[in-house]
């Protein structure tokens, strides 16, 4: 025998760690639900062009990591790795401009990127995204967005209940101040390219940003004596990130500004960020994000700058465990029907706790007391409630506390209520 199993890099989540992700789901869409976030739903899968464009031919993401696949007519496909792009293509193909004011959108869902599988990474993982998008004159483009979202961050992590988070903070300026930058570290790496890792060699020429994303630790004097980015900021540039900066200190997030962290798609300008954890490890990112003023103009959009994020929810998730938050199921009441005859009357009390809000499992006739015990004992169940006949007849229940051994008689009326505290 030879069973199928999960391909590589994916998993299964079970029970009781989904009773975690749904905490954390539920605490996201109430906190998106104050700062008025909507739910948005875009497909699994999008033409390929569409995150070649949107996230860039160069990106590690696209040229390296695609799941892409030709269609039956020839079309090419790819599941998405991402869903900003998915997002402003609705946006676009929608009009959705024509509504006013800026839109908030939020997602949860799966993404795919074959990456090399380790702790914290996966070839299918999950996101909680937002993006804020609109015309220039309903205020997308305002640093105050950028704030908004930042301290939309800080809460819904608090929320969930992550402790010692931190928040990296920089500016990638706009395409102008980029390509002045670009051209300034091609210039300084000439010199001394020949002394770094072959992969900086290579980026120089390709993309000499994603120099700074090296980690060899040869490299690094070099690195540090690169130009910094906020020498290239135009004023425009300057302006705007102090304007966030300040609005972040007047609400008391902190964050340290980290020149060096450039994110990995080509679409950000101005505000990227990221949202680190210690308990992670090599892959500390729980969440990235930042503005991208000009990804809509090069999906052949109108203007409609933005900004957004993606946590990945599998590092929430484990950045939780690490801090020993624990899945809990609990099962208050477990109804045990005790003789022969008895399913009927125990599934229509079961119905009642059920209908009143209470969690509970059934068991069934034809166990004798003490595998029902057994098996309340096993369920983690905080109540074993017995429905025997004479218990039916007095219309009253024996209740027994599995973790203090007290037990008790309860009036059906008054059942629910006693098992709820
Ligand atoms: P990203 O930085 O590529 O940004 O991904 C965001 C987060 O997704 C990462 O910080 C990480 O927590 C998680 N993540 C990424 N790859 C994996 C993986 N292979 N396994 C597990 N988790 C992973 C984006 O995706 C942008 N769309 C974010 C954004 C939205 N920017 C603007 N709007």
């Amino acid at each position: 025998m030879n069973p199928v199993k999960a391909i590589k890099g994916t998993r299964d989540i079970l029970p009781p760690s989904t009773s975690v992700w749904n905490h954390v789901e539920a605490a996201a869409r109430d906190v998106f639900r104050v700062y008025n976030y909507q739910e948005i739903r875009t497909p699994i899968f999008e033409e390929t062009a569409l995150f070649v464009r949107g996230v860039g031919e160069d990106t590690d993401v696209v040229s390296k990591e695609m799941y892409t696949f030709e269609d039956r007519d020839g079309t090419s496909l790819t599941l998405r790795p991402e869903a900003t792009a998915s997002v402003m293509r609705a946006y676009i193909e929608h009009r959705l401009d024509q509504i006013p004011g800026v839109k908030k959108y939020y997602y949860i869902g799966p993404m795919f990127r074959r990456e090399r599988p380790q702790k914290g990474r996966y070839r299918q993982f999950f996101q909680i995204g937002a993006e804020v998008m609109g015309p220039p004159t309903a205020g997308s483009e305002s640093p105050a967005r950028d704030a908004e979202v930042l301290e939309m961050l800080a809460t819904l992590l608090d929320e969930v209940g992550l402790r010692d988070w931190s928040l990296q903070l920089n500016s990638v300026g706009s395409a102008d101040d980029r390509a002045r930058y670009n051209k300034a570290l091609r210039e300084a790496l000439k010199p001394v390219v020949h002394l770094m890792c072959p992969d900086c060699q290579r980026r120089a020429e390709t993309n000499p940003l994603r120099v700074l994303d090296c980690k060899v630790p040869e490299d690094q004097p070099i690195i540090e004596k690169l130009p910094k980015i906020s020498e290239y900021l135009d004023e425009g540039s300057r302006e705007h990130f102090d304007q966030v900066k300040k609005m972040l200190d007047a609400v008391g997030v902190a964050y340290s500004i980290n020149e060096r962290m450039v994110r990995g798609l080509d679409y950000y300008t101005r505000t990227t960020f990221e949202f680190t954890h210690g308990g992670l490890g090599a892959q500390s990112a729980v969440l990235g994000g930042g503005r991208y003023d000009g990804l809509s103009e090069s999906l052949d959009g109108p203007k409609a700058p933005g900004i957004g994020f993606a946590i990945g929810e599998d590092r929430l998730i484990l950045a939780l465990q690490s801090q020993g938050e624990e899945a809990s199921a609990r099962i208050q009441a477990f109804v045990a029907p005790l003789g022969a005859g008895m399913n009927q009357a125990a599934l229509k009390l079961a119905r009642e706790l059920r209908r009143a809000g209470i969690t509970a499992d059934l068991g069934d006739e034809n166990f004798r007391l003490k595998k029902s015990f057994e098996l309340a004992e096993k369920s983690g169940a905080q109540h074993i409630v017995i429905v025997g006949e004479n218990e039916v007849n007095a219309d009253q229940f024996a209740v027994k506390n599995l973790a203090s051994g007290e037990q008790v008689t309860v009036p059906r009326a008054e059942l629910a209520d006693f098992l709820r505290k």
